[in-house]
């Protein structure tokens, strides 16, 4: 069995083939190209991510081809100790500790903590489209992936100059641990991710030195640390932030491109999303199961595993498709259909499963609660731009689409948009 990620119907149509992969006889299938095992049914995949006996999360961070030697030349100068995604026991559950005490992660403490954050940048988005009706206008570039990373800089407490730098940095990080970039792209990728860790590297030391230590989540991390080594290192406290500059913001942008362009897909729904906010959680559940913004994740084995009599050997890298196992016929009814009506929803496998299930999932749904909110009242003629056609990034993991123009109406509500921002 053989999946090309990086061409033809993987960019325009995924799904089509994720059903030909659930098709297929056999539960492990060796992709020769890609030198992955890929699997797809929803069992397995919920084991791989949550046993940590069989599967380790060691080259979850690293690319998935071969290379070029003076960008590996680079990269290996990045000395970031595993925290987050890339890290096993005995050390991820003492990072992940720091992770569950420092970051707000229910749906309480998210909204106390994160929420007047994500609502004042909800409303400046807002209204700066309100105040440019007509179009087109791209939503991915004004809208979807700027709101999660001003969010996410706003929470970590990093200047509002470097925006621009920290969102190339980590889309850099993407192409390049799981796109395609050819070998001078690689090289120009490498350097941009190791300036990245010693940006983050110095975002932690200001901190430490006492020079800029307030509320923000960084200095939360270090108080949390106090000082102990045995807690975590102050290297680890800068490789926590590093991974959650990029972990969380194109995964919600991914999250928010997906619910809207569902949305606008059918102009009765958007109104009914203005009409009725209380249809927002559901819906965007049912997005979360249908289009994940993460598709693809990876896992090592730790030793040989057999799956209905496929042997999969030890030190073998699997990549685990969500997106098919989130369609599989076997856990959701009617998995082509998109539903927010469903039941069976929730049980989709979007932010992972067991010890590394995502620790920014509150926070996602909040943004994209929140936004849709707000632009299905504000603009309720919001409509896709005629003759759209879906496309993504290259990209093995994550699913983020290439553009979504839309026109934008000119009904404002009373006060304009000025009473949008207020
Ligand atoms: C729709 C948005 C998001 C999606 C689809 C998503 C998806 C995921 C997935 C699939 C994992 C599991 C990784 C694994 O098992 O190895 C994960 C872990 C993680 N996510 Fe998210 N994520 C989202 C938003 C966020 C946000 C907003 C943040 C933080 C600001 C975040 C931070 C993390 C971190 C730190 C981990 C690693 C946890 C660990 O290894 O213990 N994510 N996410």
């Amino acid at each position: 069995m053989r999946l090309n990620p990086f061409a033809g119907a993987y960019l325009t149509d995924p799904a089509h083939v994720w059903r030909r992969l659930l098709d297929e006889p056999g539960r492990a299938h060796h992709d020769p190209d890609l030198g992955l095992w890929l699997i797809t049914r929803y069992a397995d995949v919920r084991r791989a991510l949550s046993d940590t006996e069989d599967f380790c999360n060691a080259l979850t961070l690293a690319p998935v081809y071969d290379v070029c030697p003076e960008a590996m030349e680079i990269l290996a100068r990045i000395d970031a100790p595993p925290t987050t995604a890339a890290a096993d026991p005995p050390v991820h559950p003492r990072t992940r500790r720091a992770l569950r005490e420092t970051f707000a992660n229910t749906t309480d403490r998210v909204e106390r903590r994160y929420g007047p954050i994500v609502q004042r940048r909800v409303d400046e988005l807002v209204s700066r489209l309100v105040a440019r009706p007509g179009g087109p206008t791209d939503l991915v570039t004004a809208f979807t992936t700027e709101l999660p990373l001003l969010v996410l800089l706003d929470i970590l407490g990093v200047p509002a100059e470097d925006v621009g730098r920290v969102r190339a940095w980590a889309d850099g990080q993407i192409a390049l641990v799981w796109g395609c970039p050819d070998p001078a792209e690689q090289v120009r990728l490498a350097r941009g991710l190791l300036e990245f860790w010693g940006y983050c590297q110095q975002l932690v030391r200001a901190r430490l030195d006492g020079a800029r230590r307030g509320e923000d989540y960084v200095s939360q991390l270090l108080a949390y640390r106090d000082g102990d080594d045995e807690v975590l290192t102050v290297a680890e406290a800068a490789s926590i932030v590093f991974n959650l500059l990029v972990a969380g913001h194109e995964t919600t942008a991914g999250l928010l491109a997906h619910a809207l362009d569902r949305a606008l897909s059918s102009p009765r729904r958007w109104r009914e999303l203005g009409e009725d906010p209380g249809l927002i959680p559901a819906f965007l559940t049912e997005t979360l199961r249908f289009a994940p913004a993460i598709d693809g994740w990876l896992r090592v084995t730790r030793r040989p595993v057999t799956l209905d009599g496929v042997t999969i050997p030890a030190g073998a890298r699997c990549l685990l498709l969500i997106g098919a196992a989130n369609r599989d016929p076997a856990v959701f009814e009617r998995p082509e259909q998109f539903d927010p009506h469903r039941r069976d929803a929730e049980g989709h496998l979007s932010f992972g499963h067991g010890a590394h299930f995502c620790v920014g999932a509150a926070l996602a749904r909040l943004e994209a609660r929140m936004a849709l909110t707000r632009l299905a009242q504000a603009i309720p003629d919001l409509r896709l731009a005629d003759g759209h056609r879906r496309s993504y990034k290259a990209n093995v993991a994550f699913r983020a689409h290439l553009g979504l123009p839309v026109v934008i109406g000119a009904t404002v509500p009373p006060g304009g948009a000025a009473a949008l921002a207020g």
